[in-house]
């Protein structure tokens, strides 16, 4: 038996990474999952012992300590504080919550029962973004000025994220919420707020670009500007075809850093046949391809995962930008953004 042992609540396609990271991690395991619908798939594919269609019976266990909250987004309140109450530690997946609201009240009641309350951000674990900090951190760049940074790829899978309301907002929230989640870890690290913000989204239905099935949008990007003058330009959207393109360019006095994170593969592939996987949401997986090496790791869910079990181990105190605080802004700007462009100006304030 190892030493932390985990719940899962939601059994798709954040659960199954979840399951991956924990399954490579010495000290932690996943005991159960718990989803309304069938679970089985996930279940053997990770030997997952148990099963619970009804997530509070699995938080009244008490060989658990650990809950992953992987269900939909208007779902993350009610089941991080049902988790909370029962006082296991949670991993929240992003976005913390889908109003702000509901997000504060998640980090109150996590204090109140004493439980660590940690925020799925995988882009700040990631380790070709962890190389560009180094490298800042060295003064290899000079100052940063600039950083323009996006997740976009051809629409979501999950039914629930393309309801407005399930969702939080369309593809800002969904994907937009990555790079302004980072970026408040590496430029705001929890002393330097953003101070304003200018959004520009479709309108959701009949009004996006390519998805009028989703009630949110399908395009977003945002300009931010943080206390001590950096500027950061960010996107969210599902009008991109090709494979999920997560891609950062860094802006120094001195120098300039580009990381690609979804099409940096060190494989480049050209299959007649075509290949069964290659990166997430591509099209097609014939001729040329650049065919991921690890998905996973590289986008930072592994490390994430272990740094998560081991804080519940008591080795580390949550790091700002994963921690509540950083969460809770996280969900602050995007609703910001939103409200500027609803109001067609910019929005000042304090962010952190
Ligand atoms: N960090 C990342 O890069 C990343 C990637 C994908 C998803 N996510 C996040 O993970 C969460 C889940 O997304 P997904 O893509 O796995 O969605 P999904 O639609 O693929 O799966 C959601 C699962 O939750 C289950 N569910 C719904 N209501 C439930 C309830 N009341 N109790 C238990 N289970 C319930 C569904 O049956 C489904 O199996 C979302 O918040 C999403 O934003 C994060």
């Amino acid at each position: 038996m190892k030493n932390i042992r985990v719940g899962v609540v939601g059994a798709k396609f954040a659960a199954d990474i979840h399951c991956d990271s924990y399954s490579r991690n010495d000290q932690a395991e996943v005991v159960a999952l718990a989803d309304i619908a069938d679970a089985s798939e996930l279940m053997h594919k990770w030997n997952i012992p148990d099963y619970h269609k009804d997530y509070a019976e699995m938080f009244k266990r008490d060989d658990i300590d650990l809950i992953s909250v992987c269900v939909p987004n208007f779902l993350h309140h009610d089941v991080a504080i049902a988790a909370a109450d029962a006082g296991k530690h949670v991993v929240v997946e992003k976005p913390l919550a889908t109003t702000v609201e509901d997000a504060r009240e998640m980090v109150v009641v996590c204090e109140k029962n004493g439980v660590k309350l940690m925020y799925a951000e995988d882009w700040c674990f990631s380790p070709a973004l962890r190389r560009a900090e180094e490298i800042i951190k060295e003064g290899g760049i000079g100052k940063v000025c600039f950083i323009k940074a996006k997740e976009v790829h051809n629409g979501t899978h999950s039914p629930y994220a393309k309801d407005k309301d399930m969702c939080g907002g369309g593809s800002f929230m969904h994907l937009g919420i990555h790079p302004i989640g980072w970026l408040l870890y590496l430029l705001g690290k929890g002393e330097n707020p953003v101070v304003e913000v200018t959004g520009k989204m479709t309108g959701g239905l009949a009004e996006n670009f390519v998805h009028a099935e989703n009630g949110g949008e399908d395009f977003g990007m945002g300009m931010m500007r943080f206390k001590n003058g950096e500027f950061a330009f960010v996107e969210g959207n599902y009008i991109t075809v090709g494979g999920m393109d997560d891609k950062v360019e860094i802006y120094g006095t001195e120098g300039v850093l580009k990381v690609d994170l979804t099409f940096g593969s060190p494989i480049s592939c050209y299959s007649g046949p075509g290949i069964s996987y290659s990166i997430e949401k591509t099209d097609h997986n014939l001729g040329w391809t650049r065919p991921a090496v690890d998905e996973f790791l590289n986008l930072g869910y592994v490390p994430e995962l272990k740094y998560f079990v081991d804080c519940v181990l008591g080795k580390h105190d949550v790091f700002y930008g994963v921690n509540g605080q950083a969460a809770v802004a996280c969900v602050e700007l995007v609703k910001a953004f939103y409200e500027s462009n609803q109001k067609r100006k910019t929005i000042y304030g304090e962010w952190l």
